[in-house]
């Protein structure tokens, strides 16, 4: 009785290659629950018509990916305090003909971070390389584990510098080029938050700032290895590890918010078969 079943999607542009609908689907397999979860391409014009739209046709809840992250709050009633420190809404939740806003990338890595990897933030040196909105998305849950210090690197100064004065208030944030002096950083971990692998671009990452203790994490993810993976495993990393974890973590979270129940994702991530 499919009129029975609570529907739930994705909206991106592109979206075809999202690997929601499984994660999502084995989430509802393992957990129980009467729902369906569709793909739904949207030109960024057709944004707010197509969120109205599967709203009033009884849609229970969205995630939302490129490009309508930034956009995509504006429709909301209410937004998360997540949310509105990121800039950027992923899950839309419709509740009694309001619109509630949230973001759970950022406690997606987080989890995948401290528990799925077992890295302990602490005290340590981060470097972000990247200043665009996945970034912003990052900086205040990364903090938020009282870390040493916290660099963001970027082409552009300007706008890692705009990121740093924008966090300061939460704690050591600060902003450099990729050219500028690191290897004082002894970083823990290096995040690779550019869309450059996007584009199969490698930009002239910081090689002094990786040793044989940094975890690499790419936000990017992909069957193989992404160029910024590469790049890290080539300079002795620790550990290189793509963002495969963070996309099952926070989907584990916008199911939890939409269903009051929080699936294990580390089956998932198994069946996926990734997580090498
Ligand atoms: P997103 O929302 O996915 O973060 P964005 O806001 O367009 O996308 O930001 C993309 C990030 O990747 C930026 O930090 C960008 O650097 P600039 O601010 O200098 O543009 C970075 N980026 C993209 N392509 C890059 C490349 N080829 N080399 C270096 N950085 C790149």
């Amino acid at each position: 009785m499919t009129n029975n079943v609570d529907r739930y999607g994705v909206m991106g542009y592109p979206v075809s290659h999202s690997r929601s609908p499984v994660i999502h689907r084995l989430f509802a397999l393992q957990t129980s629950q009467n729902m369906q979860y569709e793909l739904l391409q949207v030109p960024p014009e057709k944004l707010a018509s197509a969120v109205a739209q599967f709203q009033r046709t009884g849609g229970k809840g969205l995630n939302v990916t490129v490009p309508h992250k930034g956009e995509v709050a504006m429709l909301a009633d209410t937004l998360s305090d997540r949310a509105r420190s990121a800039g950027a809404v992923n899950t839309l939740v419709f509740d009694k003909g309001a619109i509630f806003g949230d973001n759970t990338d950022g406690v997606g890595l987080m989890r995948d971070l401290q528990q799925n990897l077992g890295l302990a933030l602490e005290g340590i040196n981060i470097l972000i390389l990247g200043a665009g909105g996945a970034t912003r998305g990052i900086v205040q849950p990364l903090l938020s584990a009282k870390p040493a210090s916290l660099t963001i690197a970027n082409r552009t100064l300007k706008r890692a510098s705009a990121l740093a004065d924008h966090f300061s208030a939460y704690g050591p944030v600060t902003a450099c080029r990729f050219d500028d002096d690191m290897d004082a950083g002894d970083f823990g971990l290096i995040i690779n938050a550019t869309s450059a692998g996007l584009h199969g671009e490698t930009p002239p990452y910081p090689d002094q700032a990786v040793n044989d203790k940094t975890c690499c994490y790419d936000l990017s993810y992909g069957l193989n290895a992404t160029p910024f993976s590469t790049w890290a495993a080539e300079r002795g990393a620790a550990r290189s590890v793509m963002g495969w974890g963070m996309l099952v973590e926070q989907a584990a979270e916008s199911f939890s918010l939409w269903r009051g129940t929080r699936p294990d994702t580390a089956p998932v991530l198994k069946q996926l078969s990734i997580n090498a």
